[in-house]
């Protein structure tokens, strides 16, 4: 191990739970013991994390989220909560209720907490008047440059020590081809130094959290996998404090190869960075045609714990909604059209499915190889 970020990230989940909740003695291998995924995932020393619901109001509106989260999960990510797009209307005017509220909840259940995410160019992730702003400054760069050195520390520093990860940049490299995205408008006016700004003051206002680049486009095609490889490489050559490589996981259009997922964990592993798979959901339409699609979608999942485990570096894995009538997928175009998706552990009426158990039965095997 080239750091030491991975003892201090695995302590942490190995603490949380060492044995199942129905049999305080047993190892999640033995069957009567009834494990939750967390349970599982804590016995092996990772996290089993799942997103709050998002919006405001969440505890109150969605109100079967909770139990599911406090009983079955020991991470939890904000899904949306803490992005700059949510967070604010106007410059310097922050309404962090919400967030506040997820992070209190998930402190009450001894979670951990994924900070999801500080700079992120697509969909709402940035506010619109920053947009405009950058567009009629006269020096885009000095404004771009003072804007950041007043978000991070307003929102780090706001969680200082309650925020053990944060997803400092979401999703800076192109859609094709392994470069960073030339659409993205902070990389446009300050280039990569974009990245090492932000991850330098993400580590002044908190020096304990964990800071990774979160990317959806990490492992394949191998184009674009080599390209982020590259990018973050970079990063420690300079000296940024970056800890670790967020892979989203969203199966939409292909099922997932554990062999190929962690060959790529250790490739940024060899560079001494963490792995964690931050936004897992597999779509049942990825098999419709199998003999009983949500065994294979069992499967699909229990192929992302063994490649997990077979890394020591994979910190855990969150799921992206908890249950299969949450999930965003449904709702968000271009996907809505081939919903239902059920890509979640839960079903709609928030009953473990088989990827549930088969989650269980992969951390519970402790596979050493995928
Ligand atoms: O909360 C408002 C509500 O007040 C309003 O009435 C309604 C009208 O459209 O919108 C609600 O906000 C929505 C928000 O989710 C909360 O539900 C936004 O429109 C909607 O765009 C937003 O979608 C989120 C999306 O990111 C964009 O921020 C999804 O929930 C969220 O799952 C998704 O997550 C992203 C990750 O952050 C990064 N990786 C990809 C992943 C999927 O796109």
């Amino acid at each position: 191990m080239k750091n030491g970020f991975l003892s201090v990230a695995l302590l942490g989940a190995a603490s949380l739970s060492a044995a199942c909740s129905n049999s305080p003695s047993a190892s999640c291998a033995d069957p009567d013991a009834q494990c939750t995924v967390g349970e599982a995932a804590a016995e092996r020393g990772r996290f089993l994390g799942s997103t709050t619901g998002g919006r405001a109001n969440w505890l109150s509106d969605q109100p079967e989220l909770a139990p599911l989260l406090a009983e079955h999960f020991t991470s939890i990510t904000c899904e949306n909560e803490l992005k700059w797009g949510f967070l604010s209307d106007a410059r310097g005017e922050y309404d962090f209720t919400t967030a506040d509220e997820s992070i209190a909840f998930a402190e009450e259940h001894g979670h951990r907490v994924r900070g999801h995410t500080l700079f992120w160019t697509r969909l709402n992730g940035t506010p619109v008047w920053v947009f405009e702003a950058l567009e009629n400054a006269d020096d885009p760069e000095a404004l771009l440059i003072e804007l950041m050195e007043e978000h991070v520390p307003t929102v780090v520093g706001r969680y200082r020590g309650r925020i053990a990860q944060w997803d400092v940049v979401n999703e800076p490299t192109a859609q094709f081809g392994g470069s960073l995205d030339p659409d993205n408008v902070f990389l446009q006016i300050l280039g990569e130094e974009f990245l090492d700004r932000a991850f330098r003051l993400a580590h002044e206002a908190d020096p304990d959290a964990l800071l990774f680049l979160n990317e959806v486009f990490s492992v394949s095609p191998e184009e674009t996998f080599q390209g982020l490889l590259d990018i973050v490489d970079g990063m420690l050559k300079r000296g940024v404090p970056i800890h670790g490589v967020g892979i989203q996981g969203h199966f939409v259009l292909e099922a997932p190869d554990a062999a190929e997922w962690a060959s790529r964990f250790e490739a940024f592993a060899n560079l001494g960075l963490l792995v964690e798979v931050t936004e897992l959901d597999i779509s049942i339409n990825n098999f419709r045609t199998a003999s009983d699609p949500f065994e294979a979608q069992a499967d699909a999942y229990a192929e992302v714990v063994r490649a997990c485990l077979a890394v020591d570096a994979c910190t855990g894995i969150t799921t992206w909604n908890v249950h299969d009538g949450e999930t965003w997928l449904d709702t968000s175009p271009p996907f809505d059209v081939a919903a239902p998706h059920e890509p979640t552990l839960f079903d709609a009426n928030q009953r473990g499915k088989p990827a549930y158990f088969a989650v269980v039965e992969a951390f519970a095997e402790g596979a050493a190889s995928p």
